[in-house]
């Protein structure tokens, strides 16, 4: 009963909603929105991160900026402990704010630890290091932003004036792998939506956010206030984000029953030959027929909700 959260959950008056993706995925900016969205609606929320602004998070920010050397356990135990701290704390302790109804939001949580971690040591370890945390508070929901390492290091490469310990395109790569790994193996016990077919309209649109903040603190001349006209505008793209993000996920989700379709389609074809060549031995020609074109950007047919051009799948791409 526990272990799938429901005991916890049934009880539980707040939320707890945790973003993750790998560095330079957007999840921060996502963040914002979301308690943008919960003030909006007049909700009790609460904003945190991790590695958090306590003192195990201040030495973990050391580390990860190269200032303090550890070994990759001692980061992940270290990790672990901040998280521990985060649900806690006397003080400001998450775990006792959603008992009290409280609904926070973090930029990561324990599944971070999963997949940055298990690169280097068995992910088993890595779990059971965070056992304690997934007692006290599993989350509601696990929002994955699924961005592809490219498109995040490019990200990393405009944005940051420094680069930190993890923020590099192969290690993200392997990151990456680890969260779906992650995700599956608990997929029993963990509630995780993946946003995947975001890619180019999300990074577009934090872009444009991005704009938004520079531009409209020049409005502040023109008697505005610059905070009402970034929530009003903000919301107005985000609004046009999602649109564009349906699009793309009805055009994904049309790919997908174009396979399904396809699918018994050839199963049928390899009977009818068995059964042609089954007197005579002939084997009959089939027509051959030519495979729908499918352009650089659109979704790759094999679900990854990667577009053509970026996809490495076995299945469409082994000969590139
Ligand atoms: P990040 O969210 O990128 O913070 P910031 O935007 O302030 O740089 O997190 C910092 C790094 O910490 C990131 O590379 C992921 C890493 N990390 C772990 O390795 N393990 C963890 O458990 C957590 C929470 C983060």
């Amino acid at each position: 009963m526990e272990r799938n959260g429901q005991q916890t959950e049934q009880g539980r008056k707040g939320k707890f909603i945790a973003l993750e993706g790998i560095d330079g995925s957007g999840k921060s900016t996502q963040l914002r929105l979301l308690a943008d969205r919960l003030e909006k609606e007049n909700v009790d929320y609460h904003m945190t991160m991790e590695p958090t602004e306590a003192p195990i998070g201040a030495m973990l920010r050391q580390i990860l900026r190269g200032k303090m050397k550890a070994d990759n356990r001692v980061i992940a135990a270290l990790f672990a402990a901040d998280r521990l701290d985060h649900l806690l704390n006397e003080e400001n302790g998450i775990a006792a704010k959603v008992e009290n109804g409280t609904t926070v939001i973090t930029d990561r949580y324990y599944f971070s630890s999963y997949a940055y971690h298990s690169v280097d040591m068995p992910m088993e370890w890595v779990i059971q290091v965070n056992e304690q945390s997934a007692r006290i508070l599993r989350p509601t929901v696990t929002v994955f932003i699924d961005v592809d390492p490219d498109t995040a290091m490019e990200r990393i490469l405009r944005n940051r004036e420094q680069q930190e310990l993890y923020e590099k395109r192969s290690r993200l790569e392997a990151v990456r792998k680890k969260y779906l790994e992650a995700f599956d193996r608990l997929k029993e016990v963990e509630r995780v939506v993946l946003l995947r077919a975001v890619d180019q309209e999300w990074m577009d649109h934090i872009d444009a956010m991005e704009q938004l903040q520079e531009g409209i603190r020049l409005r502040a001349y023109a008697q505005h206030d610059p905070v009402v006209e970034y929530r009003l505008e903000g919301f107005d793209m985000f609004d046009s984000m999602i649109a564009a993000i349906r699009e793309t996920t009805a055009k994904l989700i049309l790919t997908v029953r174009l396979r399904q379709k396809e699918a018994p389609k050839r199963e049928q074809v390899a009977k009818e030959t068995s059964a042609g060549t089954a007197g005579d031995k002939t084997v009959k020609k089939q027509p051959v027929k030519k495979a729908a074109k499918i352009g650089r950007n659109d979704p790759c047919p094999c679900g990854s909700g990667l577009k053509w051009k970026k996809c490495t799948c076995a299945e469409y791409h082994k000969d590139s």
